[in-house]
Order: structure tokens, then sequence, then C-alpha cells
């Protein structure tokens, strides 16, 4: 058992590692100015993103995570690439930032990023409704 558990973590890079051991802004803000919320069908993992903005700049962000470790990773190194920028610039961003600012991502884990990215869009699209 331990040994696998060597073996699956050894398929990751140091910064997911890390992030596993130490999410980052985990929670759900109340009376966000944006919130996304989405669910890969395939995997079911899910995000939930929240954000809240001072003149367009995200001041804040907390998000959930359930599913597999990058998952986890992704999330929590989302809302480090986020916090502190405009609407417009995170706008910008794809899921090739996410897996950049984990170094790495295995083939089959890629959708993981992608993920996360699609919980940003879903938060920005919300709060421009808003
Ligand atoms: Fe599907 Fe992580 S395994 S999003």
């Amino acid at each position: 058992m331990a040994h696998s558990i060597t073996l699956s973590i050894q398929m990751y890079s140091q910064t997911i590692v890390e992030h596993l051991a130490n999410p980052r802004n985990v929670g759900e803000l109340q009376n966000p100015s944006g919130r996304g919320d989405v669910t890969n069908e395939a995997c079911m993992d899910r995000i939930l993103l929240t954000i809240k903005m001072d003149a367009e700049i995200i001041t804040t962000a907390k998000v959930k995570a359930e599913g597999c470790p990058p998952t986890i990773a992704a999330a929590s190194v989302l809302t480090e690439l986020i916090i502190g920028r405009s609407l417009d610039d995170v706008a910008r961003l794809t899921r090739h930032d996410v897996e950049a600012a984990l170094e790495h991502l295995p083939a089959m884990k890629k959708h993981c990023a992608a993920l996360a990215i699609d919980a940003l869009q879903s938060a920005i699209d919300d709060s421009r409704r808003r």
C-alpha cells in the first residue's frame, strides 16, 4: 500500500506535492463578486471558486476542490495566479498557465488544469452578470 502511494506521488512535480501538503486559500467567500462551480462529468472532480473584487482587481479568492491530487493542486495554484490581478488580465489565463505554475502534469491529468480554468471562467462570467 505504502509502495503504491509512493509511486503515485512520484508522478507529480514537487510543486504539486507542496500544494497538496499546503493548499492555498481553501474555503468559500460569503457574498462573493463572482462564483464558479464546475464539475468534470467524466471523472466528477469539482472545483468551487469564489472571488471578491475591488475596482476590477481580484482582492480575495477562495477555493474548494474535490477529486484527484492534480485537481486539488490546480485549484490551489489558481488562487495564487489570480489574487491581485485585474479581471481582464486573468480572463486571458489558460490551462497552460496553470500547468506551467504546477511545473508539470502527467498527460492523463492535464484536464485537471482545464477544470481550474473552467472554474475561473465561470466565476468571471458570474461576476460580469452581477
Ligand atoms: Fe479528472 Fe482530475 S482526474 S479533473
